[in-house]
């Protein structure tokens, strides 16, 4: 059974960004790494909330440092200004955890027109690695991880329809955005590999928590869930997998981790099989392709 305060190594010397760490399952993840040593920047969208998360973490006490940063993923331009003054100002990153999400929200748009969730959750992620990759790169031992959800099992990507062009189904709209995460965690390994560097890509997927991720689910709805898939843990055991991908030596690129219990829903890390519609090389190049061009951000290599 692992978990971060029995197992997390000494992240001394690390810098980690963790995207959507104000709250649920990336403050969790912060607070790891504060608490094991690492320099974490904690990059939000709302810069109050970034503010009280910090001196939360401090109160819980750690032996790390941290930082805040203004990152808005509904917006390719703040997701450009927030990489190039984090390049500005650091000459290293070993860690960036792509954790941020928003989950069925009433039909809405990101700046660039994207529906919101496959912009946040996919796009606007995918853009802020490609631009922090040329460090990552550089960076002895980085890794990338992208959290993914048990929702991607239900999702495809209707590429006719990524910006809600046709219709809005927010939680299929939702699994879509999940899929996507995997499909470019994945390809991402591929593309690393053929270009011979070392950093690894890896995806996590959290299980089932008490997190704000419901905050747009009626109460109505929340219990149908809860009915559905089963107790909620706490965050601080959905941050594991993110965690044991992140630091764990027995972590290969382009793997999944994720609870070993209740068919993932619950537990402790463990490798999890990827399904068909997540390891669909063809998906995955024709999604790549697709984020390159509306992004215009190209990489690795
Ligand atoms: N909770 C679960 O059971 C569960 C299950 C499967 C997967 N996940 C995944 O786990 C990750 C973390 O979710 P959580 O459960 O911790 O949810 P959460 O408590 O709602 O936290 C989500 C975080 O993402 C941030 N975020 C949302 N939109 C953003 C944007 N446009 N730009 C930057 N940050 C943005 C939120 O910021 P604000 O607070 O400012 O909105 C918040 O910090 C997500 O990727 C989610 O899909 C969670």
């Amino acid at each position: 059974m692992w978990t971060a305060k029995d197992n997390m190594t000494d992240q001394t010397g690390k810098t980690v960004i963790v995207t959507g760490a104000n709250t649920g399952i990336g403050f969790e993840t912060a607070l790891a790494f504060y608490k094991a040593g690492a320099h974490v920047i904690l990059a939000c969208r709302n810069t109050d909330n970034a503010i009280q998360a910090l001196e939360s973490l401090r109160q819980q006490g750690g032996t790390g440092t941290l930082e805040t940063a203004l990152l808005n993923l509904a917006s390719l331009k703040m997701v450009r200004q927030f990489a190039e003054t984090f390049l500005e100002r650091h000459q290293q990153l070993h860690l960036l955890i792509n954790n941020a999400g928003v989950m069925i929200p009433p039909a809405s748009k990101t700046d660039d027109g994207f529906e919101l969730q496959f912009g946040v959750n996919f796009i606007g992620h995918f853009a802020l690695t490609g631009y922090l990759y040329p460090l990552l790169k550089n960076t002895p031992g980085a890794r990338i991880v992208t959290v993914s959800s048990m929702a991607y099992l239900r999702g495809s990507i209707d590429f006719d329809n990524l910006k809600s062009e046709k219709s809005y189904d927010p939680m299929r709209e939702y699994s879509q955005s999940k899929l996507a995460d995997i499909l470019f965690s994945v390809e991402l390994q591929r593309r690393i590999n053929a270009v011979g560097d070392k950093v690894i890509s890896v995806a996590a997927q959290p299980g089932a928590n008490k997190t704000e991720l419901a905050r747009h689910m009626t109460a109505d709805e929340f219990s149908a869930a809860v009915e559905r898939i089963g107790e909620l843990m706490e965050p601080w055991q959905g941050a594991l997998p993110s965690l044991y991908a992140a630091v764990s030596e027995d972590v290969m690129g382009g793997e999944l981790f994720g609870p070993d219990q209740d068919g993932g829903y619950r537990g402790f890390p463990a490798r999890a099989a990827i399904a068909p519609n997540g390891s669909d090389e063809v998906a995955a190049q024709r999604l790549w392709s697709y984020a390159e061009e509306v992004t215009g951000v190209q990489f690795p290599g």
